[in-house]
């Protein structure tokens, strides 16, 4: 059976992508076909470049396009996206094509905390000062509203009471990277 191909979308760090990359290394089921980015700056294209999968940056009027990024899925045989701290509104013709097949994660537990703005060091932030007792990730799918896609998964962590956002951020990372990957491996055995 031939490997179902994976694109990760990140705007950043990614942490998530690179996790991703290891995760699949081996697997029978699918592998990494493409990391692209908006920012060329984004630190996750040098890695991704490192570890030997192709990368592609694309300016933010190409993000936009929605026939131009289904080309390009097409071009590079993509059959289903990862977003993994991607930051760009996701054109509908690109939803439309995907549908079903694009998930993205959100550090927060939905739909608490979702939305336009909210995203990364901003999300867990809020929870710190609102003293939230806990706190989570969400992976969903992606429809045409920020955040509000069908949820497929989320898992919970506490809040203590001396949290800060940045210590919130490292327990979040880390639920992010130990079920992210497994959970988009359980839904790729049914498309
Ligand atoms: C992750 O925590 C992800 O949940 C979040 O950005 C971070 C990216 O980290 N995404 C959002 O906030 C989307 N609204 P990474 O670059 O280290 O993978």
């Amino acid at each position: 059976m031939k490997k179902k191909q994976l694109a990760l979308f990140a705007s950043g760090t990614g942490s998530n992508a690179v996790n991703f990359i290891h995760y699949f290394a081996q697997s029978e089921l699918a592998e990494i076909a493409l990391v692209l980015s908006n920012k060329a700056d984004a630190p996750v294209l040098e890695k991704a470049a490192a570890l030997g999968v192709p990368t592609v940056i694309i300016s933010n009027a190409q993000a936009a396009n929605g026939v131009y990024m289904v080309e390009l899925m097409q071009k590079y045989g993509i059959d289903f996206i990862v977003l993994a701290g991607y930051l760009r509104f996701i054109p509908s013709e690109l939803i439309a094509a995907f549908k079903g097949k694009m998930v993205n994660i959100h550090p927060s537990l939905l739909p608490k905390y979702g939305g336009p703005g909210m995203y990364g060091s901003k999300v867990h932030q809020a929870v710190v000062a609102n003293k939230e007792k806990e706190s989570g990730i969400t992976i969903h799918y992606v429809n045409e509203e920020y955040d509000k896609g069908t949820i497929i998964y989320q898992k919970k962590t506490t809040v203590g009471a001396g949290e800060s956002a940045a210590t919130l951020a490292e327990k979040i990372h880390h639920l992010e990277h130990e079920h992210y990957p497994k959970v988009v491996e359980g839904l790729l055995t049914n498309i």
